[in-house]
C-alpha cells in the first residue's frame, strides 16, 4: 500500500505539472513531507486524503491502488452473477505444475491475479499455500469468499485492478491464468518489474498469456480492455531469470457459447539472483 500510494502520488502530481514544493504549498506542509511520501519513507495522514485527491484530480481509490483510471469493464461481471461457476471449479492444468515445481514444504505465499471465481486460489489454499488473490469482478471476489469458505480453507481476496495495483510485499509463486491481456502494452515492463521485484529470492512465476497469430482468427468475445501479446513476447520479460519452462499451445474454446480456438503462451521462470543455481 505505501509503494503503491508513494508512486502514485508521483505519477499524477507530475501529470498536474506540479513540483513537490508546489503540492506540499498548496497542502501547507513541507516539501520533505512530499518527498517522504514519494520515496515511501511515510504516508499522508488521512485527513489530508481529500484535498490531495482534490489537488491531484485522481480519487482516493485510485491513489490507493484500489481502481482503474481506465475505468475497467469485464464483461464476465455478469457470468459470475449466476450461481453456477462460469469456469467450473477444477483448477487450470499450470496449478499442477505449481504443485510440482515449487511444492508448499514450507510455507510459500501464492499470489493469483485475476482469480476469476477462485478456482485455482481454492485449490492452492487447499493445497497448503498461503494464498493472496485479486480480481476486479466484484461477483467473482465474492464468488472467490464462498468456494473457500465450502472447502474449509482462507484465501486472502480482494477487488483490484491489474492496471493499477503494485505489489509492495513479497510473494514466492505469482500465477495468473487468463488475464495478463487485460495490461496494455505501455504498461506490461513497468508491472512485470514490479512482479519481479517482489518475488522471493528462488520464488517462481507460473504465468500465461494469449497471443496473437494471423491464422487464428479473432474470439467473439469483444473486449475493448484486452490487448493480445505477441509470441515471445511474455518471454523478454524473464531474461535475467531462469526459464524452467515455456511452451506455445493452439487450444479449442466455447466459453463464449461460440467455438473458437486461442493461442497461448505460457512460462514457469525461476528468481535466481545469486550465481548459484
Ligand atoms: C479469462 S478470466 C480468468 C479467470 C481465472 N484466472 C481463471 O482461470 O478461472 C479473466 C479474468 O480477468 C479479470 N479481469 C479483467 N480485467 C481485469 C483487470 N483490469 N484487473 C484485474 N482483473 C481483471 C476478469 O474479471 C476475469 O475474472
Amino acid at each position: 500500500m505505501k509503494e503503491t500510494l508513494a508512486r502514485n502520488i508521483k505519477i499524477y502530481r507530475k501529470e498536474r505539472g506540479l513540483t513537490q514544493e508546489g503540492l506540499a504549498q498548496i497542502l501547507g506542509l513541507s516539501f520533505q513531507a512530499v518527498s517522504k511520501w514519494e520515496n515511501a519513507q511515510t504516508m499522508p495522514d488521512i485527513s489530508l486524503l481529500p484535498q490531495l485527491s482534490r489537488t491531484l484530480e485522481v480519487s482516493t481509490d485510485k491513489l490507493l491502488g484500489y481502481a482503474s483510471q481506465y475505468t475497467p469493464i469485464t464483461i464476465y461481471e455478469e457470468a459470475y452473477q449466476t450461481q453456477d461457476y462460469y469456469w467450473g471449479t477444477a483448477p487450470n492444468q499450470e496449478c499442477y505444475q505449481v504443485l510440482q515445481r515449487m511444492p508448499p514444504v514450507k510455507p510459500l505465499k501464492l499470489l493469483d491475479i485475476g482469480c476469476g471465481e477462485g478456482k485455482d486460489a481454492v485449490f492452492f489454499a487447499r493445497n497448503g499455500y498461503e494464498v493472496t488473490a485479486f480480481d476486479v469482478s466484484d461477483a467473482g471476489i465474492e464468488k472467490t469468499k464462498r468456494l473457500a469458505d465450502h472447502s474449509g480453507v482462507h484465501v486472502n481476496v480482494f477487488k483490484a485492478d491489474i492496471l493499477d495495483y503494485r505489489l509492495d510485499r513479497h510473494f514466492d509463486i505469482v500465477f495468473s491464468s487468463g488475464v495478463l491481456h487485460y495490461i496494455k502494452p505501455e504498461l506490461r515492463q513497468e508491472i512485470f518489474d514490479n512482479y519481479k521485484r517482489f518475488t522471493n529470492q528462488k520464488g517462481m512465476h507460473i504465468l500465461n498469456v494469449f497471443v496473437n497469430k494471423p491464422f487464428i482468427a479473432p474470439p467473439p468475445e469483444k473486449e475493448p480492455n484486452a490487448y493480445k501479446w505477441y509470441s515471445g513476447e511474455l518471454l523478454a520479460y524473464y531474461q535475467d531469470w531462469l526459464i524452467q519452462e515455456s511452451s506455445e499451445i493452439v487450444f479449442d474454446c466455447s466459453s463464449s457459447g461460440i467455438p473458437h480456438k486461442h493461442a497461448m503462451t505460457t512460462i514457469s521462470a525461476q528468481k535466481i539472483t545469486s550465481l548459484e543455481c
